[in-house]
């Protein structure tokens, strides 16, 4: 058994392992404090008052925000009165022009076309498709883990960004990306390094006509990002006429291009597909990558529940492919204990159109709601000790408990997470066959510490010792 597993048998002996996570401060935060943690890390922003009150009113120089935290009152926001409460501009205004058109950003009447054409995509039938795509790059980074020297250094985080997009890669473009992969993750990374960089005027509501620095050439490396995309879209589009539709790969990209509005009979734009194909890169990569690295980091503070993961990966994952991931039952508990203390997109927000009433208080019209699953998921009203780790919460009738509305990783209603099934599977799949056959254990002085940069992540990566189970 590696060290790690000893150590850690030590940690769960000391009592329950409560993971990093900010001290919220007792009062809240003057503006200039506000804004530089909204720079450094928005997760320091919360008083402890939001984790104790199901609703709160906060004052922003441009704006009132208003915090909702009370199930019954999220219920109203994302599903009874949704209509009520559009998606917030601002990110619009962030994602910029190239996810413009896609599902995430699109409103109205175009929200409702693309979410039915697109539904088939998503459905559980195609996504357990995807099962031996999900195996295959696991196995991939199966085969490069095992190069490690015994001593080295591995940011396990790293790792992990490269198996989500190569899944990503393996079901959106199972038949490549038509040039160097590493050429395609560069241009990537800087386009949505680009589009990533949230300024605190844009939270602050600063008016849109007040320039922001560094805007052009941000546009310029986006746009070649985009090119790269197109060239993909075309050659595949070319092969689906040419050979009309059969020796064409049945993934994501042809789903797409094949997809038509269940009403109207109508495909997508190109622009659309093209918009979609990067709304999907940006949805599903960092989030499902950062939602493995918690899980791995978890894991491996917990003697406990690494062998039970372990135990059932030995047993499941050389059976049958139909059903894996209901079989991966304690995996897949890990998986959602992970989302729960770390959820990747730490907070959502909403503009109310009218006047309305949540949890007592009167919202007044244009008001900012601000929905924050991390604050949600450590709430102490909803959560018995919220900032203890114990995925058996998700186990049985403990899961059957938690309030539809008090756990929210994907959000919830209409605007739901269309990708949810795929990367819980997705996450669940590869944790479990990495578990299977490596050991994991934490540089004695790494320091994990969760920033929210867009996604919510390891501030300082995941440095770990990487080895090769040893098979008694
Ligand atoms: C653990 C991984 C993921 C997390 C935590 C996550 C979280 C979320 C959340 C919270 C929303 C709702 C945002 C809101 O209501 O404002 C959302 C929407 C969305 N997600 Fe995910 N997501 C994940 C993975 C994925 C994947 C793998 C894909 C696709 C490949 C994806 C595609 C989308 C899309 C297209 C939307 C917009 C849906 C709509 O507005 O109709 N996500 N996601």
């Amino acid at each position: 058994m590696s060290l790690a597993i000893e150590t850690d048998v030590l940690t769960d002996a000391l009592g329950p392992f409560r993971p990093p996570a900010p001290r919220p401060p007792e009062g809240r935060l003057g503006l200039i404090k506000l804004l530089g943690k909204l720079k450094t890390n928005p997760l320091e922003c919360w008083s402890a008052e939001f984790f104790r009150e199901p609703i709160a009113r906060v004052k922003l120089p441009f704006t009132q925000a208003v915090l909702v935290h009370d199930p019954l009152a999220i219920k109203r926001v994302l599903l009874d009165n949704a209509a009520n409460y559009r998606k917030d501009p601002i990110q619009r205004r962030i994602l910029s022009s190239g996810l413009a058109d896609g599902l995430l950003s699109v409103e109205g009447e175009r929200w409702d076309v693309q979410r039915r054409t697109l539904a088939p995509l998503f459905a559980r039938r195609t996504v357990t498709s995807f099962t031996e795509a999900m195996l295959r790059a696991a196995d991939r980074l199966s085969d490069k883990w095992r190069g490690f020297a015994p001593e080295e250094s591995v940011d396990v985080a790293a790792e992990l960004t490269l198996v989500t997009l190569n899944v990503l890669a393996l079901t959106i473009f199972s038949d490549g990306i038509g040039g160097d992969f590493e050429d395609f993750r560069s241009a990537m990374n800087a386009y949505f390094g680009s589009i990533g960089r949230i300024d605190a005027f844009d939270l602050l509501r600063v008016p849109s006509f007040v320039p922001r620095p560094g805007r052009r050439r941000l546009l310029k490396t986006m746009a070649y990002f985009e090119n790269v995309i197109d060239e993909i879209i075309n050659v595949r589009q070319r092969r689906l006429e040419t050979a009309q539709e059969c020796g064409a790969a049945e993934d994501l990209l042809t789903l797409l291009l094949r997809a038509l509005d269940p009403s109207t009979g109508r495909p997508m734009s190109l622009a659309e597909v093209r918009s979609n194909i990067l709304t999907f890169l940006s949805a599903g990569h960092e989030t499902t990558a950062n939602t493995l690295a918690w899980s791995a980091f978890l894991l491996s503070q917990s003697a406990e529940w690494y062998a039970k993961v372990r135990d059932e990966a030995d047993r499941e994952l050389a059976g049958d492919r139909n059903g894996l991931t209901d079989r991966l039952n304690v995996t897949r508990a890990v998986v959602e204990e992970a989302l729960r203390l770390y959820p990747p997109i730490a907070a959502l927000s909403r503009i109310s159109e009218q006047g309305d009433r949540l949890a007592g208080v009167d919202i007044r019209p244009r008001s900012l709601i601000v929905i924050a699953p991390y604050v949600l998921h450590r709430h102490l009203s909803l959560w018995d000790r919220p900032d203890v780790f114990d995925p058996s919460r998700f186990l049985g009738e403990a899961k059957a408990k938690i309030a539809r509305f008090a756990y929210l990783p994907f959000g919830a209603g209409a605007r739901t997470c269309i990708g949810s099934s795929f990367a819980l599977q997705e996450a669940t799949i590869v944790l479990a066959a990495l578990v299977q056959r490596f050991d994991m254990q934490l540089l004695p002085d790494a320091v994990v510490w969760p920033i929210q940069k867009i996604t919510l992540r390891p501030a300082n990566g995941l440095p770990m010792r990487i080895t090769p189970r040893r098979l008694n």
